[in-house]
């Protein structure tokens, strides 16, 4: 069976003003992404890979070119439409994990579940099972001052998924952790998007990631082109 296509980038143009110079970061860029596929994407900083995240999830406007996520042009949603249609699709995992810290591990996974319009009581237990997948059942009633590095970003990995988005996002997710959490994070992720037929957009540094992804690109002069 032919694999759908979640994500098309196509000919996408960025530039950012910086006083008087404008700083070029993407020049034309493609790219297509398919259901179950991972995609690692490698450059040097300043390459333009968050810039390029961000545009991918409607988070940043383009200047020019076309992004459809599950056939859908971003540029046909107002900014609300927008973020309803983040919320249920689109997945994003930081390199710090941007968790609620007055919130429990529980409350912030079960947060999305609720802006999207699901009962409380329904987005908690969807939360209660996240944790379960996550290896953390017994860490729900953390702040995440009291969870370690790799126990956070988890939770950060279950916020994003709780609402089964069809595409993840992740800016080098495993950057900030030790080797044995870098590996159960990778693991998690590409688990999940194999089990669940997701597609999964990664940034990442780390070779031994990348080696296990179905395609690894690096972000060169605003494009991507196969890793050299
Ligand atoms: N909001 C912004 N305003 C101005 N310049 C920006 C902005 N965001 C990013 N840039 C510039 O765009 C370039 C790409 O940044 P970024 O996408 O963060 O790169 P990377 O994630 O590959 O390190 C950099 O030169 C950065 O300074
Ligand atoms: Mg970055």
């Amino acid at each position: 069976m032919l694999k759908s296509e979640v994500l098309k980038a196509i000919s996408i143009y960025k530039s950012y003003s910086q006083g008087d110079a404008i700083v070029e970061v993407l020049n034309g860029l493609d790219l297509s992404v398919s259901e179950g596929e991972t995609v690692g994407i490698l450059g040097v900083s300043g390459s333009g890979k968050s810039t390029l995240l961000h545009l991918l999830a409607g988070l940043d406007r383009k200047d020019r070119g076309r992004i459809e996520i599950m056939g859908e042009d971003l540029d046909c949603f107002s900014d609300k439409e927008l973020d309803r249609f983040r919320g249920r699709n689109i997945g994003f995992v930081y390199q710090f994990h941007h968790l609620l810290s007055e919130f429990t591990a529980k409350e912030n996974i079960a947060i999305p579940a609720m802006i999207s319009s699901r009962s409380k009581k329904e987005s908690f237990l969807l939360a209660e099972q996240m944790l379960g997948k996550l290896d953390l059942k017994s860490r729900g009633n953390h702040l995440p001052s009291e969870l370690s590095g790799g126990e956070r970003q988890r939770v950060a990995i279950g916020r994003a998924l709780i609402n089964n988005p069809r595409l993840i996002l992740a800016d080098e997710p495993t950057g900030n952790l030790d080797n044995e959490n870098s590996i159960m994070v990778q693991n998690l992720l590409l688990n999940l998007a194999e089990s669940l037929g997701i597609a999964f957009v990664v940034v990442t540094h780390n070779e031994n990631f990348a080696n296990r992804l179905s395609k690894v690109l690096e972000l060169k002069n605003g494009r991507l082109v196969g890793r050299a």
